[in-house]
């Protein structure tokens, strides 16, 4: 993987229990040492399955440490159009495995998945400038996921919110999920202090494979767009998404 940014973080780690706990600490890490420094923390979380488990781990964590959440702002980088109750709700699945386990002095900023898209997307969109008016621009920490078609957040290959550059959210139609979703775009991503991929299991060892074997971020694998210029990248992957990792890395 080639770019101007530095290279990428590799840490490989067996599955479950172990990779849980790991991601949970790397999150911990970036939202205290973001707290000592600025005085507040800005995060956003992705939805999927990989990192369920993380954020288990990270509420005991965020209770046993007493780190102050009303210093923390909690945001989503994507969201599937569902009402937040629904079991597709990317709300849903953080709510329940950390929101809900922790101090309500906790900042969330939910997308709104039960109106239209593009409402949601110009709302959120709103919300996210004037939050980022305090954090000088920047999210402290971002997780993401990565789709076996080398999608990550709602940006999945192909479609016109990959090539947005301006606008910091936005609504796309993912034709092979017959469904709309709404999502951070790469100026956030991009801007951000800190961000911490999670990929586990062998559906991933092709496309982590094939992302790390290129030399140049390629839009048909929008998770290599992701080079903060002044910002870390960390990939945690467990032994089975790390298969395939070219020896070099
Ligand atoms: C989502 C995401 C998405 C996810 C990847 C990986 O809402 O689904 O934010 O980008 O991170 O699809 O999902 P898994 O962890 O379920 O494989």
């Amino acid at each position: 993987m080639s770019t101007n940014s530095p290279d990428p973080i590799v840490a490989v780690l067996p599955a479950g229990n172990d990779f849980d706990v790991a991601a949970a600490e790397a999150i911990v890490k970036v939202l205290v040492t973001a707290i000592e420094d600025r005085g507040q923390c800005l995060i956003a979380l992705s939805g999927g399955n990989t990192p369920r488990g993380a954020y288990r781990k990270l509420a005991d964590l965020l209770t046993a440490r007493a780190v102050d959440l009303d210093r923390v702002h909690l945001l989503f980088v994507d969201e599937r159009m569902v009402p937040p109750d629904d079991p597709e709700s990317n709300y849903r699945m953080v709510r329940s495995e950390l929101i809900a386990r922790v101090s309500p002095n906790l900042h969330v900023h939910r997308i709104r998945g039960e109106i239209e898209a593009h409402e949601a997307a110009g709302d959120y969109e709103t919300e996210l400038e004037s939050l980022l008016r305090g954090f000088d621009g920047r999210c402290d920490l971002i997780v993401l996921g990565v789709g076996e078609d080398g999608h990550t957040a709602s940006l999945f290959p192909g479609t016109d919110v990959v090539g947005e550059r301006e606008r910091r959210v936005g609504a796309v139609f993912v034709p092979r999920l017959a469904s709309w979703r709404v999502t951070l775009t790469l100026p956030v991503l991009n801007r951000a202090r800190t961000v911490l991929f999670l990929v586990s299991g062998e559906r991933k060892t092709a496309i982590v494979g094939e992302i790390f074997a290129g030399d140049a971020p390629r839009e048909d694998l929008p998770a290599s767009l992701v080079h903060p210029e002044s910002g870390t990248v960390t990939w945690m992957l467990d032994a089975e998404a790390a298969s395939e990792l070219p020896s070099e890395v």
